[in-house]
């Protein structure tokens, strides 16, 4: 590109704010099942379902835009102080009929706008119920180190994601943390499962030190995305966890933002562990991307403690429950439902991750993990140490960015061994894949794979 073209894009791209200072973006203009295509038409794979974990059902969707079209001709906001609209109701009986376990068919829905502010009312939830219920003093939710839950100050102060909480430290509530469930680099270094699941079993030592009179909630992801790279947490992990909950009366907060509506061969994750849990907070997936959309979904007996003080539940924001995020949120959960996508993420999956092993041959991968359609690896520079990359690196950006010069969209991130080391890559296509376009992606990160290699080991 010559010097004034140059002039000219980044003069066009610098009055709005992107994710990355130096380069200008390919513009997408078009998108269609698992493939986007820029302004050049250069085409893309999209190995990160989006941004890390939300096109479940693929992109242009004919009869989610339909859905969405027919909703926006009738009404496209109507104020939820005074209103309701027919999209939500619909979708609040949706959410309910695949509900985990004794949730099914008896909790309600709270639709806010993104994951972030799910997980905000679920604290506030269990914060409040307490209050009603005659335990005032119990206010604190436990989280985990390297855990993510989103992106506002309170939420930073509950999650353990170094990079996006170390700024705004003195900011929020510091809660308490347990470390995480990372059977790659244990915390205890231990072995599972002759580690008897110390791990899980943490959180009871904490609720002790903290005293149980002041704990609220504990909040964790079934499978780790961002801040771990696809690790899901080991069978039994969540028995123990639900039982500690239980025995000191604390609420248990599924963080199910990347983990629902499939992504990991169950329509809420929890469900691989047989267990239910209080609250969930929930979005990206549900509306596959196509509109903003999330959801606080809790036991029935919870909310009623809130309808009982005659208040309203003072959380979420002006456009909750938007009409048109809720129908489009009902038709991808029917398309979900018609193309049996919950079963293709569990079983397509299983080809995802062994496709992706073989990638353990290239000396800088460590470990190749994941659940269901939510896979991710780790870079390593020393694979018998396991020691990692110099951040100063940054190698998995680096792939990031060269796979994307190849046609393929992955989701870099990095601290997972202390929040500040480790590079790891999430591997989140959408559940449509098919077989063949999986063995195209594999060949990109193949190809990829030579070159990064080749870059920061010598
Ligand atoms: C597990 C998890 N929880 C919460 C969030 C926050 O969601 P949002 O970005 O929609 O606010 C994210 C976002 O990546 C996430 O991965």
């Amino acid at each position: 590109m010559d010097t004034k073209v140059m002039d000219d894009v980044i003069m066009r791209f610098k009055p709005a704010v992107h994710r990355f200072w130096k380069r200008p973006a390919p513009i997408i203009t078009r998108a269609e099942g698992v493939y986007l295509w820029d302004q050049d038409g250069k085409r893309y794979l999209d190995g990160s379902a989006g941004s890390s974990v939300v096109v479940n059902i693929g992109h242009g969707v004919q009869s989610v835009i339909d859905a969405m079209y027919e909703q926006a001709r009738k009404v496209c906001f109507a104020a939820p102080h005074v209103f309701s609209n027919e999209p939500m109701l619909e979708l609040g009986q949706l959410v309910a009929s695949h509900a985990p376990g004794t949730m099914r068919y008896n909790c309600r829905s709270w639709f806010g706008c993104t994951g972030t502010d799910a997980v905000d009312s679920a604290v506030r939830l269990a914060r409040l119920y307490y209050v009603h219920t005659g335990k005032p003093s119990k206010y604190a939710v436990i989280g985990r180190w390297r855990g993510f839950h989103g992106n506002n100050i309170a939420v930073a102060g509950i999650h353990g994601h170094t990079l996006r909480r170390r700024y705004y430290y003195p900011m929020y509530v510091n809660f308490p943390k347990i470390p995480p469930a990372y059977c790659y680099r244990c915390p205890f270094e231990k072995t599972y499962p002759d580690c008897n699941l110390k791990c899980a079993r943490q959180l009871e030592t904490e609720i002790r030190q903290q005293g149980q009179e002041n704990i609220a909630a504990f909040i964790a992801e079934p499978v780790v995305g961002a801040a771990l790279g696809a690790v899901p947490a080991p069978p039994g992990y969540f028995e123990v966890i639900r039982d500690i909950c239980d025995r000191y009366d604390v609420k248990l907060i599924v963080d199910e933002v990347m983990t629902g509506w499939g992504r990991i061969g169950y329509w809420f994750g929890i469900e691989a562990w047989g267990v239910t849990p209080d609250i969930i907070a929930t979005a990206k997936g549900m509306t596959s991307g196509y509109t903003p959309l999330s959801a606080t979904i809790a036991s029935e007996e919870m909310w009623q403690v809130v309808e009982d003080t005659g208040h309203p539940f003072l959380a979420g924001h002006t456009l909750n429950e938007n009409p048109v995020s809720c129908a489009v949120a009902v038709e991808v959960i029917r398309y979900v439902e018609k193309h049996n996508l919950v079963e293709r993420s569990r079983e397509m999956g299983e080809y995802l991750l062994s496709r992706l092993k073989e990638l353990l041959e290239f000396d800088i991968v460590g470990d190749v993990r994941g659940k269901g359609m939510m896979c991710g690896l780790e870079f390593v520079k020393d694979k018998k140490t396991k020691e990692p990359f110099d951040p100063g690196l940054k190698v998995a950006a680096r792939f990031q960015a060269e796979a994307l010069e190849r046609g393929l969209v992955t989701f870099q991130c990095t601290g997972c061994v202390d929040g500040v080391m480790g590079d790891m890559l999430l591997i989140t296509p959408p559940l449509v894949i098919t077989r063949e376009q999986i063995d195209e992606m594999i060949e990109i990160m193949r190809e990829t794979m030579k070159v990064v290699q080749s870059q920061v080991l010598h």
